[in-house]
């Protein structure tokens, strides 16, 4: 690791191979050959990785028309692409539609119209999957809980009926599925069942709403431990919903992010100083809420541990970096034992909305980012340079 930091500098985003195929092999095992597992890009989209998890298997879940860009532009199949969004542009439909994915969910009426004409400029039927919201409060962060009834996502149950009435109206568009999406980091796997009996009882209730269904995605939130407690057990949900999947001929469609790419990064950061205020010890390290916002955003809790172990005893610090808010911090009142300049520290569950979601705030770079896979370790990334952070901005002569 050391070398590492040496080579690329820190902070550096350094991600195991082997996690990640593990990870993919367990939720394959789980849940069978005949589960189309789609990882969801937002996570990391690193071109590398969205390549490695193409070789082990998997489909993707895109948000955008950037996430499906990203997929082209690594050289990766699209048939197997699934589109979620609540506000889809019409640019990113066509793009879609001409990368001839799998299906869109659809997650707002509005979306019809735009889907049907993207259907006649491409000349053959677009399959869609309504993208229900079952009312099941999953638990979790109220940022990343999205299957409750009074957030954005999704269509009600009691509006659902007419929106699939409309799109059998629409000759170019196809209902081929549901998808429910509980939100992130679930760590039940009660709240997949629940929502799978509401949409089974929907399905029931008229004979439209199973027409031409060969399609369940039940999304992703599969939550990862951070240390603390129990991870999902995707078996489990794998055993509670495959049952009623099978019964019905609906194919398992996942959208995990996390379960596959959370664990298989860390991000190494260096300690610049230590200095006391009042009660607390601040420990100065040089990632930042740029590098990793979880701690800042959602008072996330990963575990950080010295690079090298050393024999001196842990106190409780406040690990933070050099960015001007007091919510800078990787994490509060942390036992860690003194360390001097130079060491490194290691924030673990970093693989996952870490590096998808920096951000050059006081303009900082963006860490390089590094994939390692047995003995060898490739920069997968660079970090961002100085120039490019304002490599954008009008001339200023000419301003
Ligand atoms: N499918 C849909 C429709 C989603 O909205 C998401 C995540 C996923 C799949 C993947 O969820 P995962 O398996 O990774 O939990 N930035 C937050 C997480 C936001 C998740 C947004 N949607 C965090 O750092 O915790």
């Amino acid at each position: 690791m050391r070398e590492l930091a040496q080579r690329h500098g820190t902070p550096l985003y350094v991600y195991s191979a082997a996690t990640l195929a593990e990870r993919f092999a367990a939720l394959r095992a789980a849940f069978g050959a005949a589960a189309h597992i789609c990882y969801a890009v937002k996570a990391n989209p690193n071109l590398t990785l969205l390549a490695r998890l193409h070789r082990l298997g998997a489909g993707f879940d895109v948000v955008s028309g950037g996430e499906l860009l990203r997929l082209q532009a690594a050289g990766l199949p699209t048939d197997g692409v699934v589109f979620a969004g609540v506000a889809k542009q019409p640019w990113e439909i066509a793009a879609a539609v001409a990368a001839g994915i799998l299906f869109f969910n659809v997650e707002s009426p509005h979306e019809l119209p735009l889907l049907a004409a993207a259907a006649a400029g491409g000349g053959r039927p677009v399959r869609v999957a309504l993208r229900l919201n079952p009312g099941v409060d999953a638990g979790g962060h109220a940022y990343i809980s999205t299957a409750r009834t009074d957030t954005k996502f999704g269509i009600g149950l009691p509006q659902a009926g007419a929106v699939v009435e409309a799109i059998a109206r629409e000759p170019r568009l196809e209902l081929c599925g549901y998808h429910v999406h509980l939100g992130s980091q679930v760590r039940q796997v009660e709240p997949y069942r629940l929502a799978l009996d509401r949409v089974c009882e929907f399905v029931d209730a008229a004979a439209v709403r199973r027409e031409g269904i060969t399609h369940y995605d039940l999304g992703g939130g599969f939550g990862i431990a951070y240390g603390q407690g129990e991870p999902l057990d995707v078996a489990a949900v794998a055993a509670a919903v495959l049952p009623t999947l099978t019964a019905r001929g609906w194919r398992p469609v996942l959208e995990p992010g996390r379960h596959l790419v959370g664990d298989a990064g860390i991000l190494v950061t260096a300690v610049l100083g230590e200095k006391r205020q009042d009660h607390t010890t601040f420990l100065l390290v040089d990632a930042a809420m740029n590098d990793l916002l979880r701690p800042a955003l959602y008072q996330a809790e990963h575990p950080i541990v010295p690079v090298v172990a050393t024999p001196l005893p842990p106190r409780a610090v406040d690990v933070v970096g050099p960015v001007c808010e007091t919510g800078d911090f990787l994490a509060r009142q942390r036992p860690l034992p003194p360390l001097p300049r130079g060491e490194l520290l290691a924030v673990l569950g970093a693989g996952a909305y870490g590096a998808s979601m920096a951000s050059n705030y006081n303009s900082r770079c963006r860490p390089a980012e590094v994939l390692v896979d047995g003995d060898r370790a490739q920069l997968v990334r660079r970090r961002d340079t100085l120039p490019q952070l304002f490599q954008n901005e009008v001339d200023l002569h000419e301003a």
